[in-house]
């Protein structure tokens, strides 16, 4: 096996309760990438289509993950030959819906597969972090581990780096709204809060726990009830525009909860069934269309595999 072709997923960072430990993967939304191994040594990325990225490996977050690899690799094995990377970009940089992530997780899935897995996923979560850190500045975990991982996983802790994989909501679907701005994680980052309330903690942790509780349970209804950010949103939702009114109309058109996308400035809606998830999306679109910017609306159940590959 030479070559592989793989789907790499978008992720919902955050889910309103859980910033940066919680995170789901999505089904319908990511890049594709094909990886193959090369008589050259090292790692060269040779295409990239759909984004403006860079191909110098050190530069690029899908080239230091698959650096990361490697450099395990190389105290562990002796071996004479290199990578290929193809990108070919869906999911927009900056977007919310874990772009950075897609690109770094998918590659050490493919090359780990090209290898004959050598390495566990959690390892894999470790060297994709490298390509979060590039991207945004903090080697942050709670998208790469739900696109390596599928469905929700909860990041317990990051040194040692310790995921635990959730159970989903079998209907569940999530609902998204991308307006075509461009908001940094770095900037979006800046505008948190050092420290917080002991009061507005305490409210919190209550509603991360009741909501890892209900996956478990399979209540649909605490899973709403929980979906609350009092820490991260009341800051960043400042920077989203129609924040509010997009999180109105979503909750009237039957959405069990809305919140910031990562660190936006996509919006996520989770919807119980196909046809509340049709009316979230219409009811939020028109939402947008009252305004001059461009969006883009996607509908996806929750992906349970993580990286899915395409062609062997
Ligand atoms: N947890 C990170 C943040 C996710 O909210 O900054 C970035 O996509």
């Amino acid at each position: 096996m030479n070559e592989i072709k793989i789907f790499a997923p978008a992720t919902v960072a955050n889910i309103s309760c859980g910033f940066d430990v919680l995170g789901c993967c999505l089904d319908s939304i990511g890049d594709e990438m094909i990886i193959r191994k090369s008589a050259d040594k090292g790692i060269r990325i040779t295409k990239i289509t759909g984004e403006i990225l860079p191909y110098e490996t050190k530069k690029n977050v899908a080239g230091v993950a698959a650096l990361a690899l490697l450099e395990k690799l190389n105290t562990e094995l002796d071996f004479d030959f290199g990578f290929e990377i193809e990108i070919y970009k869906n999911i927009k940089p900056g977007s919310g819906i874990g772009s950075s992530a897609a690109s770094a997780a998918g590659v050490v899935f493919a090359m780990n597969r090209l290898l004959g897995e050598p390495f566990s996923k959690l390892e894999l979560v470790e060297f994709s972090r490298e390509g979060e850190r590039l991207a945004c500045g903090s080697p942050i975990a709670d998208n790469v581990a739900p696109a390596l991982f599928g469905g929700f996983t909860l990041v317990k802790s990051t040194d040692p780096l310790k995921i635990i994989e959730l159970p989903t909501l079998p209907d569940l679907y999530a609902v998204i709204i991308h307006p075509q701005i461009e908001i940094k994680t770095s900037d979006s980052r800046a505008v948190l809060p050092t420290t917080i309330s002991l009061e507005l903690a305490t409210k919190q942790w209550a509603n991360l726990g009741s909501l890892v509780h209900a996956l478990h349970i399979e209540n649909y209804e605490l899973f709403s009830e929980s979906l609350v950010d009092f820490i991260v949103e009341p800051h960043r939702s400042k920077l989203i525009p129609d924040f509010d009114k997009v999180k109105q109309e979503s909750k009237r058109a039957g959405a069990l909860g809305c919140g910031i996308s990562g660190s936006g400035p996509s919006i996520f809606t989770f919807c119980k069934g196909e046809q509340t998830a049709d009316n979230v999306s219409n009811a939020i679109s028109e939402v947008y269309k009252k305004t001059q910017i461009p969006y883009h609306v996607y509908s996806s159940k929750i992906n349970t595999q993580g990286v899915k590959i395409l062609e062997l």
